[in-house]
């Protein structure tokens, strides 16, 4: 056991999980360099068929990146200019990124303060503020944000009703299920990625798309590749180089095998934070009959800058996701906004704090960050 008294900590320690499996990865790698397949090569169509079956998705696409794997839906279904999407304004900037790369408008969604992801009442806010703004609403988006899954039930009963598909951002949350179903299964279509802090990822970037929409997922297989015609030299349509490549899927191969084990980790480890520090702070959520894989453990606190100054001071390192809404931010400041502003999202840009999260935190390390938030919230 390292001595952690005192010692740095790691916020996300990917080489305690590269000792694990460093051989593996070593021969996985130097597979690829001996067949050469760089590109499409066996490890590509091996991962994306595991990641299928694994989800119950009927088919998965790998592809270059989490942001590729939420813009390749979209380039083919052919959302663009008139066509609205409904985001979180409290997630990542790619969620809103690839609606107005596309020309769309996203409109902004406020929150729910328990469990971060979208707030259904917010979504027919987010309806009439489409409205106003003279666009089509045609998708939402889900984020299932810090590893949790949105509460599909309530959505899906809103975006039926108003013939609006679901674009899933899974990006943080590959692993996680939402009433016995794995995420991959629970929109049209769902993004994920293997971006190096992801709970599963890769060395460098990487996501999938999941989808049961045969049609839809051929036309991104196309998009992936320049609008590639299969076998014709003629481009079907614009699209992109997204392809995932051989080595990276080499690597995630290597880590599907240990996955399974390393999400029960995190659900121990989010366990042990919330029973120490849950007297003494709001500690996060899950909605009833879901799983997390816990991608970030997330605190809500009025005293957030102090938690992050006294863990500083004795070399925890925290993060902030996400200290600015993306409504507020320059290039989305002029989309529309569900209802009068998103308060829950503007609140909790200022009073959140994540701790560090992987499966490898020792107890006494983890005792060490809990002592440190409880000495912070009693200062
Ligand atoms: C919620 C969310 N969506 C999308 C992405 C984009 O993924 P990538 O960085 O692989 O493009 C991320 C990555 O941080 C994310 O957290």
């Amino acid at each position: 056991m390292r001595d952690t008294a005192s010692s740095p900590l790691p916020f996300i320690d990917l080489q305690a999980q590269r000792s694990r499996i460093s051989d593996q990865i070593d021969a996985a790698i130097r597979r690829v360099l001996d067949h050469g397949a760089f590109i499409m090569g066996p490890e590509v169509t091996d991962v994306e068929r595991q990641l299928a079956d694994r989800t119950g998705a009927a088919h998965c696409l790998t592809c270059a990146s989490g942001t590729d794997a939420l813009i390749l839906p979209l380039m083919a279904a052919d959302i663009g200019p008139g066509d609205a999407v409904l985001v979180p304004s409290f997630t990542f900037t790619s969620s809103a990124e690839v609606v107005a790369l596309r020309g769309a408008t996203p409109v902004f969604v406020d929150v729910d303060p328990q469990t971060f992801n979208i707030d259904a009442d917010s979504l027919k806010s987010g309806l009439r503020a489409a409205d106003s703004a003279g666009v089509t609403a045609k998708a939402l988006m889900t984020v299932d944000l810090f590893g949790q899954p949105a509460d599909f039930d309530p959505i899906r009963e809103i975006a039926d009703e108003h013939g609006l598909w679901i674009l899933d951002d899974a990006a943080q949350a590959f692993g996680a299920t939402y009433k016995g179903s794995s995420l991959g299964t629970l929109g049209r279509v769902t993004g994920t990625s293997f971006y190096p802090s992801k709970p599963l990822s890769c060395y460098g970037d990487g996501g999938a798309i999941l989808t049961d929409d045969t049609e839809l997922y051929e036309r991104m297989k196309s998009v992936r590749v320049h609008g590639n015609g299969g076998g014709s030299a003629e481009a079907k349509c614009l699209g992109l180089t997204a392809r995932f490549d051989s080595i990276q899927a080499a690597i995630l191969l290597e880590k599907l095998k240990i996955f399974d084990d390393e999400c029960e980790k995190r659900n121990v480890i989010a366990q042990r934070y919330s029973e120490g520090l849950s007297d003494v702070v709001q500690t996060p959520q899950l909605i009833d009959d879901v799983t997390s894989v816990w991608a970030q453990y997330t605190l809500v606190s009025e005293q957030r800058n102090t938690i992050v100054e006294t863990l500083a001071a004795d070399s925890i390192p925290t993060a902030l996701f996400y200290p600015l809404p993306l409504h507020i931010q320059g290039p989305y400041r002029n989309y529309p906004v569900a209802g009068n502003g998103l308060p829950v999202t503007e609140r909790l840009a200022n009073q959140v704090v994540s701790l560090p999260m992987h499966p490898y935190l020792e107890a006494d390390a983890q005792a060490r960050i809990i002592a440190a938030v409880r000495t912070a919230l009693a200062s």
